[in-house]
């Protein structure tokens, strides 16, 4: 959600903004802009609202001379998508120019003060008042000075970075609170942006700014303060991402190269080390897990987990966390962020003061790195598409790794594997259903985490409405909507839940429901329109791991098939850094 990538070196500052933008696309924007400081005194700024690829051929942006600059994709809060509203913003001079993610809640106050003094703004953005605030303190105090008073008088979450067209060096300053954003070191250039992928084709040394940071880069180098205004120090950090695994290779789309993936990096995530918090659950008595959207489902399946272990624990929508619960010091407080970066998630975070925390997450120096007691890593290397895919396998490795070890797992990217080769099967029926408006999916006891997960991916990248039940719901309101021909996908694998799940399945199809069933039992296949067939003998509890990857896959086709991106599905968002 926006997305904004600084360069300064020797390098052509718009060519290497230009190909960041395009890397922070998944994040999801209406508009981008770019802006490069092509010689003392001399800004060049062009931006519109649409598409990287359209805009910055249209406007030329790589045509633009220059060492320094930055670019912004944006996700429109304050003022209607338009050119105007689009980033970079300049202040009434046109010397200071910058690029803002996040929200001033202030911003109305100190556009009321500005315009008083004089200044005319030119967008309905709270991001411009940043612009003409620096102004005005720049014209008591040197520049560097201006950028920490008017960063100050800040309310509210911010990733901003600016630039001065007349500033005596070139240099880049940079501010962040409750946004992302990340210093990438190369030799003799350094650059920024709201994360990792953007930069990774110009280094691999990052240095993830803290809460209240502020930061100045020139070429030779950056020094970062604290909040308090003191010189600090942050860790350095090193990724062996590579810029192939943040690129589709040869795949159409991301999501299809993502699912097909999963079968690589399970074995990284069921590497990562889980001790550390597994002690910490063992330590207390209750376990509060916080998560949204994808996250939430894993974090469904470990709450299961965990109950069934004995233990009191409950999974909760980040967002609404802090409106229940009442965590104590005895409350353990578990995340589960893919990004690490959702604000609904770090709120959350935030809220249960004193108590302990663990995140699992993929992004190595990702904000809830910095807010957690103990990390436990996904490892699943980037994952570009919006909708989330081998990082919730990845969630699910690494919870089951707490429960069963690694060894019971070590079968599991046979497993995928075996699943993914029904691929051509799952195009065949997704051809059946891309012309459904509906779609129900139900489970029963752990599958069901799975089956809200398929639905959720569904959904998100085919625009077919679509829910997800315990199979014994359906009868107490749903059963209404089942008429003739709405597809039905149960998830009906040998286990404990299946004689129940059976008689769900004859209700819809009494109802002339069409079913698809993912199943190992052959009455199952028997009832069903279609089936996609479980591995025969497989072990019970990898069930949840075999049933996801034929519903990610059954979402992916019928997207495509109905002519919709599946990685940039509308009015999503990869990264949700508001609230
Ligand atoms: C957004 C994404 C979802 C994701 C959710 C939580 O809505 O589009 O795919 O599941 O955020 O993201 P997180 O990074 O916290 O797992």
């Amino acid at each position: 959600m926006c997305g904004i990538i600084g360069y300064v070196g020797s390098g052509r500052a718009s060519q290497i903004i230009t190909d960041g933008l395009k890397r922070l696309e998944y994040r999801g924007y209406d508009s981008v802009g770019i802006a490069v400081r092509t010689g003392p005194g001399r800004l060049e700024v062009r931006k519109d609202k649409g598409m990287v690829e359209e805009i910055s051929t249209a406007l030329r942006f790589t045509s633009i001379d220059g060492n320094l600059g930055l670019g912004h994709t944006r996700w429109a809060t304050h003022g209607a998508v338009c050119k105007e509203n689009a980033h970079p913003h300049a202040d009434c001079s046109g010397n200071i120019i910058l690029a803002h993610n996040g929200v001033i809640e202030n911003y109305s106050k100190l556009r009321d003060d500005l315009a008083s003094k004089g200044h005319k703004f030119a967008s309905q953005t709270d991001s411009e008042v940043i612009a003409h605030l620096i102004e005005e303190n720049a014209k008591t105090q040197p520049l560097v000075k201006a950028f920490i008073r008017s960063i100050k008088q800040l309310e509210g979450s911010y990733a901003i970075v600016a630039m001065g067209a007349s500033d005596t060096e070139e240099r880049l300053f940079m501010a962040r609170r409750n946004s992302p954003l990340v210093i990438g070191a190369g030799k003799g250039e350094m650059l920024c942006a709201s994360d990792i992928p953007a930069m990774l084709k110009y280094t691999r040394t990052f240095i993830p700014l803290q809460e209240g940071d502020i930061a100045v880069l020139s070429r030779h180098g950056y020094k970062i303060y604290a909040d308090d205004g003191s010189e600090a120090t942050r860790k350095q950090i090193t990724v062996d991402w590579d810029v192939e695994m943040a690129q589709k290779g040869g795949y159409p789309h991301f999501m299809l190269k993502e699912i097909t993936d999963q079968k690589h990096f399970i074995n990284e995530s069921l590497a990562s080390d889980v001790s550390g918090a597994w002690k910490l659950i063992d330590a207390h008595e209750r376990v509060d897990i916080i998560a949204a959207g994808t996250s939430y489902h894993a974090g469904i399946m470990l709450s299961y987990l965990l109950q069934n272990s004995g233990k009191v624990a409950q999974a909760f929508i980040a967002s609404d966390y802090p409106f229940i619960a009442k965590p104590d010091k005895k409350t353990l407080l578990l995340a589960i962020s893919q990004s690490g970066e959702t604000a609904d998630v770090l709120q959350a975070l935030r809220f249960g003061r004193g108590c302990k925390k663990i995140a699992i997450t993929n992004v190595v120096g990702s904000t809830i790195t910095t807010l957690a007691d103990c990390v436990v890593f996904l490892n699943a290397g980037p994952e570009v598409g919006v909708a989330a895919t081998k990082t919730f396998t990845a969630q699910l490795a690494v919870i089951y790794k707490m429960f069963y070890g690694k060894d019971k797992l070590k079968e599991l990217s046979g497993l995928i594997e075996t699943m993914l080769a029904h691929d051509g099967e799952i195009k065949a029926i997704a051809q059946k259903i891309a012309g459904k408006e509906n779609a129900f999916f139900i489970a029963r006891g752990r599958n069901v985490p799975i089956a809200y997960e398929g639905s959720l991916k569904f959904k998100e990248v085919t625009y077919i409405h679509s829910e997800a039940y315990p199979g014994g719901e359906l009868k107490h309101g749903t059963l209404s909507l089942i008429t003739e021909g709405v597809p039905v996908v149960a998830l009906a694998p040998k286990d404990e839940t299946l004689p129940k799940l059976f008689g769900n399945i004859r209700e819809a199809k009494a109802r002339g429901a069409f079913i698809l069933s993912i199943t190992d039992d052959d009455e199952v296949k028997k009832e069903s329109d279609i089936s996609i067939s479980l591995p025969p003998g497989m072990d019970p509890i990898l069930y949840p791991f075999a049933l996801i990857v034929p519903l990610q896959l059954l979402a992916y086709h019928t997207s495509v098939l109905r002519g919709i991106n599946p990685d940039r599905p509308r009015n999503l968002a990869k990264s949700v850094t508001v609230e």
